[in-house]
């Protein structure tokens, strides 16, 4: 039976970065948080941080066919799932002539294909209950072209046209989906991509108006606001969430 008294949320990829601080927000407005991460330290470390409502499951989210197993036994275990949030992700950064095939099938594997077999699984819930969010997380590299990311770019567009095609299709269903856009965000990723490259990052920051990264909970904030009933005439919007990044000169 559907509980009108709580709310469940799924948070991929919540164990770091910009999924822990979506985590954090929502177990702090009361949520009951499955946090889904590959890396049982960061899962250990966000329990600690996040409390009783924070639920961490160690799972690989490229594993495609274990997906439908893994959203009954949360079903089973919470009852219900009101909002998945599609965080988890890995970057490529390498030239477009010495990506591999393999390197950019496990990028679509992991940042798209999963998307696409979770939602599914989730979606397949949240119909019979008439209502449910769905948050993915896309990047600049959809907005506009960036070198040598040629794989991540290619999942990131997808989500934004997976976005919009979920959006038409379950949005009579009662399920809104929405994704954001975040810009240059101080997280392990960003370090890893911009700070060995100084010329990069100067050009990232060069082209934001606000002139500096964002932080993490930016994106939990927009995140907690897109799940809520205050976005409820909301579905189908990539939000920017990027100091302007985006419509930067
Ligand atoms: P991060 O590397 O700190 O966090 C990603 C998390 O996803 C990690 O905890 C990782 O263990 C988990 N993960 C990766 N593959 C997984 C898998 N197969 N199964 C389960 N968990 C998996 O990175 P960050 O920066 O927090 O990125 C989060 C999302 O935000 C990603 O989708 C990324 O593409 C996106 N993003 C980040 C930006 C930034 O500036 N940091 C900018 C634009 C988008």
């Amino acid at each position: 039976m559907y509980d009108n008294n709580k709310r469940v949320a799924i948070v991929t990829g919540g164990g770091s970065g910009i999924g822990l601080a979506i985590a954090q927000k929502f177990v702090d407005n009361g949520i009951e948080t499955i946090v889904i991460g590959r890396n049982e330290k960061k899962l250990s470390d966000a329990k600690q941080l996040l409390g009783e409502r924070c639920h961490p499951i160690n799972h690989d989210v490229s594993d495609l066919a274990s997906l439908p197993s893994l959203v009954d036994n949360i079903i089973r275990d919470f009852g219900q799932i009101d909002i998945l949030v599609n965080n988890a992700g890995i970057n490529m950064k390498k030239d477009f002539t010495e990506t591999t095939d393999e390197d950019f099938q496990q990028v679509i594997n992991t940042n798209l294909t999963a998307v696409f077999s979770l939602s599914r699984a989730v979606v397949k819930h949240m119909i019979p209950q008439g209502k449910g969010s769905i948050i993915n997380i896309s990047s600049m590299a959809a907005q506009y072209g960036m070198p040598r990311v040629i794989s991540y770019s290619a999942s990131k567009a997808a989500i934004d046209g997976i976005t919009r095609a979920m959006a038409v299709e379950l949005s009579p269903k009662g399920i809104r989906i929405n994704a954001i856009a975040p810009g240059f965000i101080a997280t392990a990723m960003t370090a890893v991509a911009l700070d060995s490259d100084p010329e990069r990052k100067n050009k990232a920051l060069g082209r934001t108006p606000m002139g500096h990264l964002g932080q993490p909970s930016d994106i939990g904030d927009a995140a907690l606001f897109l799940c809520s009933d205050a976005a409820k005439y909301i579905t189908g919007v990539i939000l920017p969430v990027d100091g302007g990044n985006s419509i930067g000169f």
